[in-house]
């Protein structure tokens, strides 16, 4: 009888027998390469069964179960309810597809098990590489630094309490903001993501101390507005310290005028921080790469590799211009993590002194997989793509009598909706049916106080025929539901 290759016989959770571990590890690896393989045949998403939620109500395991028995359950419960993100008709919100060279890093990282919170070793090298890379492609001074992090929210997170320690100096890591005496205000757009007006709020400045500035026609700040209200509110006593650009907003995908906001900031004397978790990796495209321009002035930038990078998730980054203000923002000495000229605990900094996390874990290495397997020309020509493919969804609502267009397309987001009675309650529709149907998995968002069913392309796999099978889709569940919406 072949022994469970996990079964416990000494102290450790190694494998009891390495032969059929490997066997099992290979079946696993064969499995979600085959998933990933024949993911176009597969529904985008499916409802979860109820049978199947409950499966995940247990009671804590405290016997032992076969590995590979514990991989069935994942193949049966947990694999066909995903999210469907590597799925080339997912175009919601704005989510990465994901790729083969990130997901078998990943799984060597997890082998390595190495801790990237600091020490000397070569995977912190590794994160260093990232860094370099970045510089050069934003044109960011050799002391600039950089830091993985889980996503933009929590970059945004990073680049606020940057620019607050610019403008209040380390005493406020001590004293608090209170005790500086003044009242910080910070700007960005009203097409900005949610993400930074909470990050004014953990930050303990406050969310009300986010002036959001109006768009223009194309969803971009108003430059001229930001320019009133920073004198504005230098008139009623307030200190001005940072503005917040965007590349690519979240609802259309618009870039901001970012060397303008570069010269307004500058004249200013404000850090300049850009929100580019959708839109900054388009630097490595050269078709748009001319429309951040801008962006090379940030003192900071926020991005994110899982989405229009296609790593998988998770990796966002922070690029700061100024790495010492970087490292005085968060640096805490402690005894028990002195630095020695020799041996593991070498090293004056480590990526610990750039962020809240100590303990973090190896994002570098699906990114550096990524972008040396691919090569930022690749990279670049499959953003570019992405862009035409929003244009070709653009075109074809365009010359549809049963749909319109709600905002300009930008870049790879197109804000739509089916005409009809009740429009909100029937798009709203619409989008559920898409989803169930597990053909296409648009987003829905409110432009102008009205509901767009709104699809991001992102994923490297969508092609013409994923586009025509949504707006197919669109038609179908449009023309059935008019007639109960109107009802
Ligand atoms: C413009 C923008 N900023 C920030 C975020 C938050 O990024 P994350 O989900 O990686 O935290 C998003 C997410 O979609 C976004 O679109």
């Amino acid at each position: 009888m072949a022994t469970e290759p996990f079964s416990i016989s000494g102290g450790s959770l190694d494998p009891a027998d390495w032969r059929s571990a490997r066997a099992q590890g290979h079946r696993m690896l064969d499995d979600i390469l085959d998933y990933i393989e024949s993911i176009r045949e597969r529904p985008v998403w499916q409802p979860i069964p109820d049978s199947a939620r409950a499966r995940f109500r247990d009671a804590v395991p405290t016997g032992s179960s076969d590995l590979a028995a514990v991989h069935d359950e994942f193949m049966r419960h947990i694999l066909p309810y995903a999210t469907g993100n590597t799925h080339p008709g997912f175009m919601g919100w704005v989510h990465g597809g994901g790729n083969v060279p990130g997901m078998l890093a990943e799984m060597l990282a997890a082998g390595l098990n190495a801790n990237l919170g600091g020490r000397d070793h070569m995977p912190i090298e590794v994160e260093r590489q990232i860094t370099y890379w970045l510089r050069q492609l934003f044109e960011f001074p050799d002391t600039a630094s950089g830091l993985f992090v889980s996503g933009t929210s929590m970059a945004n997170l990073l680049g606020v309490l940057i620019a607050r320690t610019r403008e209040l100096g380390t005493g406020v890591r001590r004293d608090g903001v209170a005790a500086a005496g003044k009242r910080l205000v910070a700007y960005t757009s009203a097409g900005a993501h949610g993400c930074i007006s909470q990050a004014m709020d953990l930050s303990g400045l406050g969310s009300s101390a986010l002036h959001v500035i109006p768009t223009n026609e194309n969803h971009q700040i108003d430059v001229d507005a930001l320019k009133v209200a920073i004198a504005r509110d230098r008139n009623a006593g307030l200190t001005p310290f940072l503005v917040v650009g965007t590349a690519g907003s979240v609802d259309t995908g618009a870039i901001d005028d970012l060397a303008a906001l570069a010269a307004i900031a500058s004249q200013e004397r404000l850090s300049f921080h850009v929100d580019g978790a959708i839109g900054a990796l388009a630097i490595m495209a050269p078709d748009i790469a001319p429309r951040l321009a801008g962006i090379q002035q940030a003192d900071s930038i926020a991005l994110d590799f899982h989405k229009w990078g296609q790593v998988p998730y998770d990796a966002g980054f922070i690029l700061v211009r100024d790495g010492t203000l970087h490292r005085d923002t968060f640096a805490s000495p402690a005894a028990y993590l002195r630095r020695e000229t020799r041996g593991l605990a070498a090293g004056k900094l480590w990526p610990c002194d750039f962020g809240p996390d100590l303990s973090r874990g190896f994002r570098a290495l699906k990114t550096w997989f990524t972008l040396k397997v691919y090569g930022t020309d690749a990279l670049g020509a499959m953003i570019s793509r992405t862009c035409q493919l929003a244009r070709y969804l653009e075109i074809k609502i365009a010359s549809s009598r049963e749909l319109e267009l709600l905002a300009p397309v930008s870049l790879n987001i197109v804000c739509f909706r089916y005409r009809g009675n009740d429009p909100d309650r029937l798009n709203a529709k619409i989008v559920a049916d898409l989803h169930e149907s597990g053909i296409a998995a648009p987003s829905t968002t409110v432009i102008g106080n009205r509901l767009a069913i709104r699809a991001a392309i992102v994923n490297h796999r969508t092609e013409p025929r994923d586009i025509d099978a949504l707006l197919t889709a669109v038609s179908k569940f449009g023309a059935a539901s008019a007639t109960s919406c109107a009802a």
